[in-house]
C-alpha cells in the first residue's frame, strides 16, 4: 500500500535526520506540548501541510501592503504582519513580513521576536531604532546599538534581542521588515510584563522594577496596547 510506504518512508528520514542534526529542533510556536497518548496527538510543529493537487496560486498570494495601517492608537504605530496565519504559503519556509506605519512621534514599543531575526527597510519618513544585548555578566550592563534611519536604510533585530523603533518627525514614517520564521512571534514588553492576564503578582513586580508596589498597580490598570 502506498500509504504504509510513505509513512515507512517518512520514519526512516526522521530517524536519518535526528542522527544527523544533534540538536533540537527550533520551535515553529510558542510551545508543542508533549503527550504520551498518540491517539489525540499532533505531529507538527508549525501547521498541517495542504495536499499538494489542490495548492493554488492564492496560497502563495496577499494583497493591501499598500493600505497604511491604523496609527490612531496609545503608540502611534500600527503592524501589519503577513506570516504563515495569514499567508499559509508560508509554512515551513523560515521567511515572513510586516508593514509598519508610524505616526508622527509615533512609537513600535521595546519587543522581542523569539523565533526570528528582523531587518527593516524605511520607505519614508525618519526611524531612531535600537536594540539592547543580552546580559553581558555580573556588573556589567546590557549595551543598547541605536541609529537613526532615513528612505532607504536598513537596519537588523538579532533575534531574541529586545528592540523598538521611534518616529522622532513631524511627518509618517513607512517601514518593511523581513523576518528569518513563518511565525516570528511578539512579545511587547511593557504589555507582557504590566498587561499580562492574570496580572504578575505586585511583590514580583515591584522588586524587579524596584518600584512601590503602588506603582506596580498603577501599571498593571493601564491599557497596554497591541500594535500587531
Ligand atoms: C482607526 O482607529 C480608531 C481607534 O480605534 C478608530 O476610531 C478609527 O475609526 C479608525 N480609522 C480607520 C480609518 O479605520
Amino acid at each position: 500500500m502506498a500509504f504504509k510506504s510513505l509513512i515507512i518512508a517518512i520514519a526512516i528520514m526522521a530517524v536519518i535526520s535526528s542522527m544527523s542534526h544533534a540538536s533540537d529542533p527550533s520551535p515553529l510556536q510558542d510551545f508543542c506540548v508533549a503527550v504520551d497518548d498518540t491517539k489525540n496527538a499532533v505531529f507538527v510543529n508549525g501547521k498541517f501541510c495542504k495536499d499538494p493537487k489542490l495548492v493554488v496560486a492564492e496560497d502563495f498570494f496577499k494583497s493591501g501592503l499598500n493600505m497604511p495601517g491604523n496609527t490612531s492608537n496609545n503608540v502611534g504605530s500600527a503592524v501589519t504582519p503577513v506570516n504563515v496565519n495569514n499567508l499559509p504559503g508560508l509554512n515551513t519556509l523560515g521567511i515572513s513580513l510586516a508593514r509598519i506605519d508610524y505616526a508622527p512621534y509615533g512609537l513600535n514599543p521595546p519587543h522581542t521576536h523569539p523565533r526570528g531575526t528582523e531587518f527593516l527597510v524605511v520607505l519614508e519618513g525618519t526611524l531612531y531604532v535600537g536594540f539592547v544585548l543580552s546580559n553581558p555578566g555580573p556588573n556589567m550592563k546590557n549595551k543598547l546599538f541605536t541609529k537613526i534611519l532615513h528612505p532607504g536604510d536598513v537596519f537588523v533585530f538579532p533575534i531574541g534581542l529586545i528592540h523598538f523603533q521611534f518616529n522622532p518627525g513631524k511627518t509618517k514614517t513607512v517601514a518593511f521588515a523581513g523576518l528569518s520564521s513563518q511565525n516570528p512571534g511578539v512579545i511587547t514588553i511593557a504589555n507582557a510584563v504590566f498587561g499580562s492576564d492574570p496580572p504578575i503578582n505586585d511583590d514580583v513586580l515591584a522588586k524587579a522594577f524596584q518600584i512601590e508596589n503602588k506603582v506596580v498597580d498603577y501599571l498593571q490598570s493601564q491599557f497596554w496596547w497591541d500594535n500587531n
